[in-house]
């Protein structure tokens, strides 16, 4: 493992710094010969972007390894870079010669997000990266796709028979999908001014989520036939006219609150962010989905920082009874909560945390009189499995050396997934931003008001995590 960089380090200090994180972060306890021998293979160097042969000493270490450690030209180049330097680096490698794919050898490279600003930016940065890497050397990564409970989502779907034929318009009146977050901006006010709730959640992780839940079966797991059938889906979600923005989301800003009774500033207050920023640290979407298997069920989707709970849930709401035998015989207007206590079927799938599933129905309540009351019926990972989950990143890198991009995302996914959000961005800037010209919700709470009577317009409510 090489780090390479512009700042003047040993390969000593290196080693420090990856033994501190390691430390820090490691899911195990780190037992010094493990880290002897991985740090063994620890080397720092320096490049130069401005100079003809600014790469040369990079380009002659990871031959050095080759031949010392094996690795026999494979490499899997890492960009831990601000965005804006992907390109310029990419370019100076490829000039260097560094990107090339000598037969039987493999050269790959990890993209970060944010992927562009919006669809022309992603589309600019596809094309650019091409002249540096063919698109199966590049790996987008969505550190989502690596969670244990979205990879679940594929085998609860795809592994089950019984929830197949109700997975459809028919039996589903909605899917709410919440990214909720306790942290507000930790650190990086002046990233999240660029980007706000709609780029750094909406466009990748959520919109991920929408692909998995609303997907075809793939007739295998390949990576193509998953990544195309997520790209068919994301296809298939209606564009939000700019005109229709303002009706189709809400936005909204934290101010100062309290977080399990501590108090908190507000977005305003956080450093690197303008006193006035208009910057939205909430953001709920309705989208709809044009296709035989969605249309008419509308996917809600909303996350937020500074929340009362960290919590990432998708929530499938089916159709109430069509007819309820223990009501009496007054019929019900649309969308009225039956006296009798019959509530929709609930399926919460937890992805963070307390990671599980929920299925909620209706049971009668023990005693003489018919009453009735919905319970659940749990899955929990922690009791079932009793084992920790690998990180994120842990798997997505192996996937990585190993060559499947199966959990990466693909160049026409993530323009998709850009399509969909720049429109809202168009929307948004071409119609004053008068929603958030201040905070409107205080840290702590559920997000602004104006979240919750989007809901109530359609007749339905956000659940509570
Ligand atoms: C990142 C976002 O992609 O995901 C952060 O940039 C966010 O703002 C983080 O906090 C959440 O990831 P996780 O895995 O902690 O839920």
């Amino acid at each position: 493992m090489v780090g390479a960089g512009r700042g003047d380090l040993t390969d000593e200090e290196f080693r420090a710094d990856m033994r501190e994180g390691v430390e820090k972060y490691g899911r195990m306890h780190l037992q010094a010969e493990v880290w002897e021998s991985f740090a063994a293979g620890l080397r720092y160097v320096k490049y130069d972007m401005d100079a003809a042969d600014g790469f040369e000493l990079l380009k002659r270490t990871l031959e050095a390894a080759d031949r010392a450690r094996g690795t026999a030209g494979n490499r899997l180049i890492y960009f831990s870079t601000p965005p804006n330097a992907v390109m310029p680096l990419a370019e100076r490698l490829c000039a260097a010669g560094l990107t090339a794919q000598a037969p039987g050898t493999f050269v790959r490279v990890i993209i970060e997000k944010p992927f562009g600003r919006d669809l022309a930016t992603a589309r600019a940065l596809n094309e650019r990266l091409h002249t540096a890497f063919i698109e199966e050397q590049i790996y987008r990564i969505d550190h989502y796709l690596g969670k244990e409970t979205v990879q679940n989502l594929l085998v609860f779907r795809f592994a089950n028979g019984i929830f197949e034929p109700l997975w459809n318009r028919q039996y589903i009146d909605h899917v709410q999908i919440t990214v909720a977050e306790e942290i507000g901006v930790e650190g990086r006010g002046a990233y999240y001014e660029e980007a706000g709730a709609l780029r750094d959640i909406v466009q990748n992780h959520i919109m991920q989520l929408v692909a998995i839940m609303g997907m075809e079966a793939p007739s295998n797991f390949h990576a193509e036939m998953v990544r195309d059938e997520k790209v068919k889906l994301l296809r298939a979600v209606r564009p939000i006219h700019p005109d229709d923005a303002l009706s189709h989301s809400v936005r909204g800003q934290y101010s100062a609150g309290f977080i399990d009774g501590e108090p908190v500033p507000g977005y305003r207050e956080e450093k690197g962010v303008a006193p006035d920023s208009l910057r939205e640290t909430f953001v709920a979407i309705k989208v709809d989905i044009d296709n035989w298997r969605w249309a008419g069920t509308p996917f809600y989707l909303r996350t937020g920082k500074r929340m009362p709970k960290r919590a990432t849930e998708i929530v499938i709401q089916f159709r109430r009874v069509p007819h309820s035998p223990f009501a009496g015989s007054v019929p019900l207007a649309e969308g009225a909560v039956p006296a009798d206590g019959i509530e929709p079927n609930l399926l919460i799938l937890r992805i963070q945390p307390d990671e599980g599933i929920t299925l909620r129905f209706g049971a009668k309540i023990p005693g003489q009189a018919l009453r009735i009351e919905s319970v659940n019926m749990d899955f929990m990972y922690g009791t079932a499995f009793r084992q920790q989950s690998p990180d994120a990143y842990e798997r997505l890198l192996l996937d990585c050396m190993l060559g499947d991009p199966t959990l990466f995302a693909r160049e026409d996914e993530v323009e998709e997934a850009w399509r969909f959000c720049t429109a809202i961005l168009d929307g948004w800037r071409a119609h004053p931003p008068d929603r958030i010209h201040s905070p409107n919700y205080a840290a702590g709470t559920w997000g602004p008001d104006e979240a919750h009577a989007f809901m109530a317009r359609d007749g339905r409510a956000w659940h509570v995590p």
